[in-house]
């Protein structure tokens, strides 16, 4: 049983990699296009990005689900929740607002909410960042995480001061 927790653990961190590479995916036509690049790749990009996010969200539900919830059944142990998997938690959580509005419907009926909404990619960026980071510490994955989060940050710094410059 032990041997049979460990593999899905195994798998579960597998899930937590596949939701990051499906949140990247997600948001780089943005990314491209607020940083001026104008490439083939970013209508063809822009097309998929809500699946994309919803597979996200999806993955990330399954790493939560067989990482934590079905080990700790399982094992019939007390529940502990060390702080990387509260930040952890919490970027599920604030996905799963992503992950219902990423349709025709929630876009026309929050009309420009649904932009204030999505921003939230932005903390989500920088809490899959700090959740691994916490665990693993310095790390390939974690290094990679955190270029991501900082292209993110600062293509939206980018944007509004290419914005500035053209209202001057
Ligand atoms: C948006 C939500 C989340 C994302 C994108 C995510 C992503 C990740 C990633 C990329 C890893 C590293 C996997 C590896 O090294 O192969 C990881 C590890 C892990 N995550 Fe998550 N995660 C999320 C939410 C959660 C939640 C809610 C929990 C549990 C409460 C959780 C528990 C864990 C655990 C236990 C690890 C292993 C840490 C270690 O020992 O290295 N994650 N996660």
């Amino acid at each position: 049983m032990v041997l049979s927790i460990w593999h899905e653990a195994r798998d579960g961190m597998k899930l937590g990699v596949a939701s990051f590479v499906c949140f990247t995916v997600a948001i780089l036509p943005g990314m491209l296009v607020r940083y001026g690049i104008k490439s083939k790749l970013v209508p063809i990009l822009y097309l998929y990005r809500r699946e994309f996010g919803k597979l996200m969200f999806l993955f990330a539900l399954n790493h939560y689900l067989t990482i934590k919830v079905f080990p700790t059944i399982q094992a019939q142990s007390t529940v502990t929740f060390p702080f990387y998997q509260f930040i952890g938690f919490v970027a599920l959580f604030l996905s799963l607002f992503l992950f219902l509005t990423s349709n025709d419907w929630a876009v026309k009926k929050l009309g420009k909410l649904w932009q204030k909404l999505h921003k939230l990619v932005y903390v989500i960026v920088w809490l899959i960042f700090l959740h691994v980071a916490i665990a693993q510490g310095f790390s390939p994955l974690s290094t990679l995480i955190f270029i991501v989060a900082i292209a993110e940050t600062m293509s939206l710094v980018n944007f509004y001061l290419t914005k500035l410059n053209l209202d001057k």
